[in-house]
């Protein structure tokens, strides 16, 4: 029997609004990634992963879901989906969605009705809604805190005009969490995950995964977390990771399993390390990911330690790894890789903070990429990635539309959303034909974009296509990794026949010190000149046996 395709594929994050935009509104659209699939073609990923497109006030970037079994007509229609997923087919490029179950839009029309209802009713309970403390019930029922800054719990107004109850929202006010204790909300879910598959999506990425049940009684936290990515704190507040959650998994699992072809559950999930495996046992969903990773500065402990810790837990449970650098809620890597190893990112860049070194950013990022490639188990690559996008700072504060730059003044996450750049010439660098940006693009889009890459030796891009043609055919995904003693300032494995390099000095790095001497390299993160068995600094290789 032959693995799943998606224990060691590469998916591709495509973040909807900033893709390609088809209509030119300034935001991207379905029919926008129908145009632009030749380009995913051309590098090679086995699937897409979309990030939501269903209806939505938009509020968190369509993480706000009004109707789960629609499109928002800013994306086109449903027919539109089911022509990409055609053209996509017709490419062998499978289409996972985004799946919400944590929360809905406040424009929900459950939600709506829910409001519209009293205490008490079946209404209100498919919603957290609660009586407030203090007298007067003038106080948030316990003290917990939105991911996004501020009280987590917000009041409502009754039909006749009286201050009510609260309602819980672990993220803005506009995202009301649903009631996972109520067996209707269960049984909306499954028909939601019905409607898409029976669509033919290949898969679904579970959002917020760790969350949807909470500790009964819903006590005061002693930890808040703050941002969306806590790893390795022991102690999470007590609406994450709560062994309820794992019910919901195991009857998700019986549907998709009735499925042909092999589908996906994937979770976005921040539990600890130690509990990641709970989520992708057998009867679970397939795959988390795994933000170690992505966390990880320039150091070779620390990567390492992100590579190896995760492997190991994932063994436990016979699961797949995965690996992911960048998506739409963090700081590009060829940015964070431009700072030093020590700097301390805020949530977000801003426009105040020292800018990065861009060539050192894109190397380091390049190296780390070429290795995350080489590695067993999925990559998930995000969007612009491919051709060493960067963080945009210098986005003017109105423009920002993160809820989190909303609510908590921090810079948040539009600068990893900027919109794509396909054609360094063309108006809004081919993303609109009109020209229109729904946020500003930054002249060095214009310097690496698509058209200046693709097919171009040694760019960024060429990069990433030789890397998935040649993992794909020496099946890298598939291999066990075995570590090469490599000192301090390089980390080295073997797969196989393959042996991967990563210098992380500022020295060029002798093969031959690791062992490696009659190697020859297959393919070398940056195209600097650079003489035989001598792996440049900062930079990673692939080698084979020679002859
Ligand atoms: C996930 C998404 C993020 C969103 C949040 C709330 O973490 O990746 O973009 O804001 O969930 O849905």
């Amino acid at each position: 029997m032959t693995a799943p395709w998606w224990r060691d594929a590469v998916v591709y994050q495509v973040y909807p609004r900033s893709f390609a935009d088809a209509n030119g509104d300034g935001m991207g659209d379905l029919k926008g990634i129908t145009s632009r699939l030749d380009h995913l073609e051309k590098l090679g990923v086995d699937a897409i992963w979309l990030s939501p497109f269903f209806t939505s006030p938009q509020n968190d970037g369509g993480y706000d879901v009004a109707d789960y079994c629609d499109v928002d007509p800013r994306f086109g229609t449903l027919a539109d989906f089911d022509e990409m997923l055609a053209r996509a087919k017709e490419r062998n490029i499978r289409v996972i969605i985004d799946l919400v179950p944590n929360h809905s839009s406040s424009a929900h029309p459950l939600f709506q009705k829910a409001l519209a209802a009293a205490p008490g009713s079946p209404e209100r309970e498919m919603y957290m809604f609660r009586e407030g403390k203090g007298e007067n019930g003038e106080l948030p029922p316990n003290n917990w805190q939105s991911i996004f800054h501020g009280d987590a719990w917000t009041r409502v107004k009754e039909a006749d005009g009286s201050d009510g109850q609260w309602y819980l929202h672990l993220f803005d006010t506009s995202q009301p969490d649903w009631n996972w204790e109520n067996p209707k909300v269960r049984e909306m879910f499954r028909g939601i995950l019905r409607f898409w598959l029976d669509r033919g999506v290949a898969g679904m990425r579970i959002d917020v995964a760790h969350g949807m049940v909470k500790e009964e009684g819903l006590p005061d936290t002693e930890v808040n977390t703050k941002g969306l990515v806590a790893l390795d704190s022991d102690k999470l507040p007590p609406y994450f990771d709560q062994d309820g959650v794992h019910e919901i998994y195991r009857d998700w699992r019986k549907i998709i399993n009735e499925y042909p072809g092999d589908r996906v559950l994937v979770a976005e999930c921040c539990a600890p390390r130690h509990r990641m495996p709970l989520y992708i046992r057998p009867d679970e969903l397939h795959q988390a990911f795994n933000f170690s990773f992505l966390l990880a500065r320039w150091d070779k402990t620390l990567l390492h330690d992100a590579i190896e810790k995760p492997m190991a837990l994932s063994r436990e449970v016979e699961g797949s790894n995965t690996w992911v650098l960048s998506n739409h809620d963090v700081i590009r890597h060829a940015t964070r890789y431009g700072y030093a190893p020590d700097y301390k990112f805020g949530e977000g860049l801003s426009r105040d903070e020292p800018a990065p070194d861009r060539e050192l950013g894109l190397r380091r990022a390049r190296a780390v990429s070429l290795t995350m490639l080489s590695l067993p188990g999925s990559a998930y690559l995000y969007q612009g990635e491919e051709l060493g996008l960067e963080e945009v700072a210098d986005i003017p504060d109105e423009l920002r539309e993160d809820p989190a730059h909303k609510r908590g003044g921090v810079p948040g996450r539009d600068g990893c959303r900027v919109p794509m750049a396909w054609q360094h010439d063309a108006p809004a660098y081919g993303f609109s034909e009109t020209g229109k940006s729904w946020l500003p693009q930054p002249a060095s889009y214009g310097e690496r974009a698509a058209d200046k890459q693709v097919d171009v030796p040694g760019s960024t891009f060429e990069m990433y296509r030789a890397a998935i043609r040649l993992r794909r055919e020496l099946k890298l995904g598939e291999q066990e990794l075995t570590w090469i003693e490599s000192g301090d300032e390089a980390l080295a494995f073997r797969l196989g026949e393959t042996a991967v390099v990563l210098n992380l000095s500022e020295q060029p790095l002798d093969l031959a010190t690791l062992g490696l001497g009659g190697m020859r390299e297959l393919l070398v993160s940056y195209p600097d000149e650079h003489a035989a068995g001598m792996l440049p600094a900062n930079c990673a290789a692939w080698l084979t046996p020679a002859g």
